[in-house]
């Protein structure tokens, strides 16, 4: 039915507010608003990055992240210099898996499809964090938004697939718990399938997902 499935990482395999453990620490109390703050402005930044103009150098993924971990500790350290910004990123190199992700994958290789990422994330940012959450050789390839220097919702970053895969848009489903991501795929003509973990209502915006699911479990259910 696919020609290849695709998977969106932060946020869909690996679980972005498991940080809130490591940030907790330096903000007790705060740890899990302090990890929403921290992925909100990381996805801020993606998007001012992708809207730069010409002569503004473009910063990976990695780069964006700490951006925002500076901001986050800004907003929650006060005049704290003392914390680690360094530690809180490598505990970000080892975000949490979510529990079905693994057992999901295999389901999907054994039906033999083509399986990639395609994410915002950059190449090295990725095979590290890979490594550490058991997702290392789970995919037949990793597409990077990095390689086109640019962030998701631009079109060039969802043209990855359909290049490397030589088919058509819709031949691809992009699997995401981000729902803006859903909409960018969709808007490029990428099937979707939207993981709506807690039950959130759709943005009114006009796009509907092909398929949606509690967890990545949903997928078994169509593949
Ligand atoms: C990803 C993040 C942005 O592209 O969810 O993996």
């Amino acid at each position: 039915m696919f020609k290849a499935i695709l998977f969106d990482v932060y946020g869909t395999l690996l679980d972005v507010h498991s940080i809130q453990i490591a940030l907790e620490k330096h903000f007790p109390g705060k740890g899990i608003e302090a990890a929403k703050l921290l992925r909100d402005k990381q996805i801020e930044y993606t998007r001012l990055y992708a809207l730069r103009p010409l002569e503004i150098p473009y910063k990976n993924f990695m780069s964006l992240t700490q951006s925002a971990l500076e901001y986050t500790i800004k907003t929650f350290g006060k005049n704290n210099q003392n914390i680690p910004v360094a530690d809180i990123m490598s505990s970000y190199q080892k975000l949490n898996t979510f529990p079905e992700a693994v057992q999901v994958l295999d389901y999907i290789k054994s039906k033999n499809y083509n399986m990639a990422v395609l994410s915002n994330g950059d190449s090295e940012m990725l095979k590290e964090v890979f490594e550490n959450s058991g997702l290392k050789d789970k995919f037949d390839t990793s597409l990077s938004a990095d390689s086109v220097k640019s962030f998701k919702i631009e079109s060039k970053v969802y043209k990855l697939a359909s290049d490397f895969f030589e088919c058509k848009p819709d031949e691809c489903l992009l699997v995401s718990a981000n729902y803006w991501d859903i909409i960018g795929a969709g808007w490029n003509g990428i099937k979707t399938f939207w993981i709506n973990r807690m039950g959130v209502p759709r943005d009114p915006l006009g796009y509907a997902p092909n398929f949606e699911g509690k967890s990545l479990e949903g997928l078994q259910r169509i593949l």
